[in-house]
C-alpha cells in the first residue's frame, strides 16, 4: 500500500532476513545506507562503520539490483558527508556532553554508534513506513530513541529534552521537501530552540534539476526521487531572514575523503570562485540565538546564559548574522 509521500511499508521475514520493499523517498534511505556500508568495507576506509554493514547484511533487498554493484565516487561523496556531520556531532558533545542531537530524515543512519560518547540523547525521527523499520533493525537503546513523525509535523519538538544543549541534524533530506516547508521548518526551530545549531546538506541547483527532470537514472533502473531545490550561496543568506531568532548562517567545511573525486576534486571545487557555485555538497549551519523579546523574557527570570548552552546565544562566535558566512 503507498503512503501519502509515495512510501510503501512491505516488510517480512525471509529466513534471517528482513525484506524490505521502500519505494519514494523513503527508499532513499537504503540508497544511502548502501553506498556508507561499501565505503566502511573498503580496506583503508576512514569511514568506521561495522554497524552499516551489519544492518545492510540484515535486509532482503535487491541492493546490487537497484543501485549497482556501487558507484565507488557515490560511497565516497556518502562517506565524507557521513565524516562531515560525524565531525560537527562530536565539536557539539564537547561543549554539551549530555546534549540532545536530534536527527530528522534519520533513515537506518547508524552515526549514533559512531560518535556514541556514552552521554548523549538522541532522537531520531522518520516518516512512520521507515521508522517502524528502523524500530524492527535498531530498536530503541536507552539514550537513543526513534519518533515515527514528519520533520514538517512540530510534534517531535515536544519530544526534545533542550535542558542540556541541543543539536539538529538532517542528513541528506531537506532537499526532499518544498522550500516553504523548509523554511517553515527553520523558523520554528528558531522559535523553540534558542542556542541550538540546525546542520543539513543539500544539492546544488544544477543536480537537484537532473533529479526533477528524471535525469539521474541508474542502469538497473533506480532513478533517485526528485529533490526539490538546490542550494546557492543567495539562498543561504537568506534562511538568515526566516526569523528574527536566527543569530548567522555559515557554510560547514567538508573534510577531504580518498581519491582523485573525494580527495582533489571536491576540495578545489569549494575554494575556486568558479567551481563553487557548482560544488555537488554544501553543508550549512544555522545558529539560533535569542530574539530581543526572549532575551527581555530570559533577563526577568534571570535565565540569561543558561537557555543558550554555553555559546554566546546571539552572533555567537565566527558567525556574522545574515551574512551566509
Ligand atoms: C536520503 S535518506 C537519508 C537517511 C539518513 N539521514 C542517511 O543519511 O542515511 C532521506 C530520509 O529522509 C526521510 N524523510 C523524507 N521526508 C521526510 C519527512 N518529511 N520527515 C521525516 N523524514 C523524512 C526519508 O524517509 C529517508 O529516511
Amino acid at each position: 500500500m503507498l503512503g501519502s509521500r509515495g512510501c510503501s511499508d512491505h516488510q517480512r521475514m525471509d529466513g534471517r532476513k528482513r525484506m524490505v520493499e521502500l519505494v519514494g523517498v523513503c527508499e532513499t534511505t537504503l540508497w544511502t545506507l548502501y553506498h556508507r556500508a561499501l565505503a566502511a568495507g573498503d580496506p583503508g576506509s576512514a569511514l568506521l562503520d561495522p554497524k552499516a554493514i551489519e544492518v545492510v547484511d540484515a535486509i532482503g533487498y535487491p541492493f546490487e539490483g537497484r543501485f549497482g554493484t556501487g558507484s565507488w565516487g557515490l560511497a565516497q561523496g556518502m562517506a565524507v558527508r557521513a565524516r562531515c556531520y560525524d565531525r560537527e556531532v562530536r565539536r557539539f558533545l564537547r561543549d554539551h556532553p549530555e546534549g540532545t542531537v536530534v536527527s530528522l530524515g534519520e533513515g537506518l543512519e547508524t552515526q549514533f554508534w559512531r560518535v556514541d560518547n556514552g552521554r548523549v540523547r538522541w532522537l531520531g525521527v522518520d516518516l512512520p513506513e521507515v521508522a517502524a523499520l528502523r524500530q524492527r533493525l535498531l530498536p530503541d537503546v536507552a539514550r537513543h530513541r526513534t519518533l515515527s513523525c514528519s520533520a514538517t509535523d512540530e510534534r517531535w519538538m515536544d519530544e526534545v529534552d533542550a535542558s542540556r544543549g541541543v543539536l539538529i541534524i538532517a542528513q541528506g533530506m531537506l532537499m526532499y521537501l518544498p522550500l516553504d516547508a523548509v523554511r517553515q521548518l527553520v523558523a520554528g526551530c528558531a522559535a523553540r530552540f534558542p542556542g541550538a545549531e540546525l546542520i543539513f546538506d543539500t544539492p546544488p541547483a544544477w543536480m537537484a534539476a537532473r533529479t526533477v527532470r528524471g535525469r539521474w537514472r541508474y542502469p538497473a533502473g533506480y532513478r533517485p526521487p526528485p529533490m526539490l531545490w538546490g542550494m546557492t550561496a543567495a539562498l543561504r543568506q537568506k534562511l538568515g531572514a526566516v526569523h528574527p531568532g536566527i543569530a548567522g548562517v555559515r557554510a560547514v567545511r567538508v573534510p577531504r575523503g580518498r581519491g582523485l573525486l573525494c580527495g582533489w576534486v571536491l576540495p578545489l571545487a569549494s575554494v575556486l570562485p568558479v567551481a563553487r557555485a557548482r560544488k555537488p555538497l554544501w553543508v550549512t549551519c544555522v545558529s539560533f540565538g535569542l530574539t530581543e523579546h526572549q532575551q527581555v523574557e530570559s533577563a526577568d527570570d534571570g535565565s540569561v546564559g543558561r537557555r543558550a548552552g554555553a555559546r554566546s546565544p546571539v552572533g555567537a562566535a565566527g558567525v556574522t548574522p545574515g551574512t551566509g558566512r
